[in-house]
């Protein structure tokens, strides 16, 4: 007996037709990217210090109220100059995402306390062409990332530093923050400038 090696099942055979198949639907995961902010600790701190600082100031709006919490934390960028590292590497991932420039960019706060979640939502609120979220302090099991794609869920175990990147589109939530300290992420939005 000797060995062969067999066509492979994708491979038309010589002489037959290939199969036509007129609908395919092809499916696939969204595209989510990662990156880390170097020399984040200190960028870090110094944030989430700001945070603690400005978050019940005059001008700070709360939207998004679920479970007894607002998820979504506005403070005003004039007031938070210790942003502006992490803002410009956003914004510098979106660039190369989106290969433009001309991006404005909105951002807001989502702080969990021990045993707050976020509940499922997406960005699609105006005209945005990517969403972004950057982790300021995720003590282990406050809560994984939960992208859920029509295929499957993509999951993230957050690390402080960490930027993920994702179609505004796409639903997501948080985990129930089960550490005994808070969740500190802020979100960024990235639409055409005019
Ligand atoms: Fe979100």
């Amino acid at each position: 007996m000797t060995a062969s090696v067999s066509q492979p099942a994708w491979v038309a055979a010589p002489g037959r037709r290939p199969i036509r198949v007129h609908k395919i639907a092809l499916r696939g995961l969204a595209t989510v990217r990662f990156a880390e902010l170097p020399h984040s600790a200190k960028i870090n701190e110094a944030l989430i210090a700001a945070f603690g600082r400005e978050q019940d100031g005059a001008n700070v709006k709360r939207t998004h109220m679920f479970h007894g919490r607002f998820e979504n934390i506005y403070i005003p960028a004039e007031r938070l100059p210790e942003i502006a590292p992490v803002s410009a590497f956003a914004r510098d991932v979106a660039t190369r995402v989106l290969g433009r420039t001309d991006l404005r960019c909105g951002f807001w706060f989502n702080a969990m306390s021990p045993g707050h979640r976020t509940t499922r939502h997406s960005h699609e609120e105006n005209d945005e062409r990517l969403s972004a979220v950057y982790y300021l302090a995720c003590p282990a099991d406050s809560g994984r990332l939960i992208l859920h794609d029509e295929a499957a869920q993509i999951i993230v175990t957050p690390q402080q530093g960490l930027l993920v990147v994702f179609p505004p589109n796409l639903p997501h939530e948080v985990e129930e923050n089960r550490s005994e300290t808070m969740r500190l992420s802020v979100a960024f939005n990235f639409g055409p400038a005019n």
